[in-house]
């Protein structure tokens, strides 16, 4: 509920907090199916960073469903709100001069694009993971496939609720023939430009 309520407006700007960090801020945001690969390559994407001396977060789906998401499943509509809250968090830390990777399937085309409004176009940047779930099935390194396979778990990506990919992804990661280095660097490529003052 917003009524009642108005912006309260700070001193600080971004421009003051990227000045103070030293690079401009970004939203990495990662897309793919569970087993993809996405946190594999946030997690090293981060050293890349923090050796650049670059500020940064990580905002990973299964540990933020541990925490402030607890109270969603996986219904279309928690899923919704699942990255309704990834964007609003991204934001902020994105108002705070920081670069954010999310590491969510994200598995909505129109969740994605709500998060890029959210966040600002000019500072998201959507990276498409792509495993094909024949892969994602056979690494399975949750045993999550396996589970969902038998009935054991619904709604599961891929298997028993949808994953939209994106048709036009700012990077694409194919991990099948490109190594968590690789994937690095071509990100690194495109970045380096973008968060540099
Ligand atoms: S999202 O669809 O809302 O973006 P999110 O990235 O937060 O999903 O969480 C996905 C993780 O939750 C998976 O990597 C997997 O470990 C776990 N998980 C548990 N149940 C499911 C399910 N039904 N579908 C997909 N992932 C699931």
């Amino acid at each position: 509920m917003t009524k009642n309520v108005q912006p309260q407006h700070f001193k600080a700007t971004v421009n003051n907090r990227m000045m103070a960090n030293g690079h401009k801020p970004l939203a990495i945001w990662f897309t793919g199916l569970s087993g993809a690969g996405k946190s594999t390559i946030a997690d090293a994407l981060e050293q890349k960073l923090l050796s650049e001396r670059i500020h940064t977060c990580i905002l990973d789906g299964d540990n933020m469903r541990h925490g402030i998401c607890s109270d969603l499943n996986f219904s279309d509509e928690d899923r919704k709100e699942n990255i309704r809250r990834a964007g609003e968090i991204a934001k902020l830390f994105v108002d705070a001069g920081t670069v954010v990777i999310t590491s969510f399937i994200s598995p909505f085309k129109e969740d994605r694009a709500i998060a890029k409004q959210t966040i600002g176009p000019d500072n998201f940047l959507e990276v498409y993971v792509n495993t094909s779930l024949a892969i994602c099935e056979e690494r399975d390194p949750k045993g999550l496939y396996k589970k969902a396979r038998v009935g054991e778990i619904s709604d599961f990506t891929g298997i028993s609720s949808p994953y939209e990919a994106p048709k036009k992804a700012d990077i694409e990661i194919r991990t099948e023939t490109e190594s968590v280095n690789e994937a690095v660097d071509k990100i690194w490529k495109v970045i380096q430009p973008k968060i540099a003052l």
